[in-house]
């Protein structure tokens, strides 16, 4: 599996305030909107382009676009933290949404939405979600994108914990990650170390669980 790990200073100062315990969600929203725009612009090097004439107040030239969009695949709740920052860098991308919760105990995602396109040949994907911890999430995420057709997957997180990419790697499925940091491990509540907490909540408000 291909892996990008993004290093670049504004990048390191974003995801230090998504790491600082000290952030309130609307500082940790703010990072992420500035980091998920770096991540989707680093993910979006190796996008196919077109040509097309265009004319400037001066002369007549060639323009440069993207050939086929990218779909945004945000897998809730978290990931809808990146949407805005990817429409902000891909206007003209189309959005669908995946919906998984992590059960507490057996750390298994539990799914509750799907809403796709049926067919998703030929058609890249940018599945975003902050978090990459088991990596559970983003397989069943994966997989459902691969059944509906989908070869060309870029998966955007902004903390990825080693066991996860391992499990991502090893699933064969036809994925690449974009992510601004690999964590070594998880702990004893498959939370990611150091990592940043749970993003959702950082994001949106808790829900009373234990890390
Ligand atoms: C978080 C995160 C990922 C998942 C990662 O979501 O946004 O989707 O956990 O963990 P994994 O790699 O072990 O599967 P969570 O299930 O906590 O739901 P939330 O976004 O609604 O808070
Ligand atoms: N989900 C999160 O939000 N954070 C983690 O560390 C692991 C899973």
């Amino acid at each position: 599996m291909h892996i990008t790990v993004v290093d670049h200073p504004l990048a390191a100062a974003r995801l230090s305030i998504m790491r600082d315990e000290r952030s309130d969600n609307a500082a940790f929203r703010a990072a992420l909107n500035d980091l998920g725009a770096m991540l989707v612009y680093e993910a979006s090097r190796e996008l196919n382009t077109e040509k097309f004439s265009l004319q400037t107040p001066v002369a007549a030239t060639q323009g440069t676009r993207l050939e086929t969009p990218p779909i945004i695949v945000p897998v809730i709740r978290a990931g809808l933290g990146m949407v805005d920052p990817a429409l902000s860098m891909i206007p003209d991308a189309q959005v669908g949404f995946i919906g998984l919760a992590r059960d507490e105990e057996t750390h298994e995602p539990v799914p509750y939405l799907e809403a796709l396109p049926e067919d998703l040949t030929g058609q890249p994907v940018f599945v975003v979600d902050p978090m990459l911890a088991t990596g559970g999430s983003l397989l069943h995420a994966v997989r459902l994108l691969a059944e509906r057709g989908a070869t060309d997957i870029t998966a955007i997180c902004v903390v990825s914990a080693q066991p996860g990419v391992d499990a991502l790697a090893d699933s064969g499925l036809p994925v690449r990650l974009v992510t601004a940091t690999v964590d070594p491990e998880l702990n004893d509540n498959a939370y990611i170390v150091p990592g940043l907490g749970d993003a959702g909540d950082r994001l949106y408000g808790p829900r009373n669980i234990d890390l």
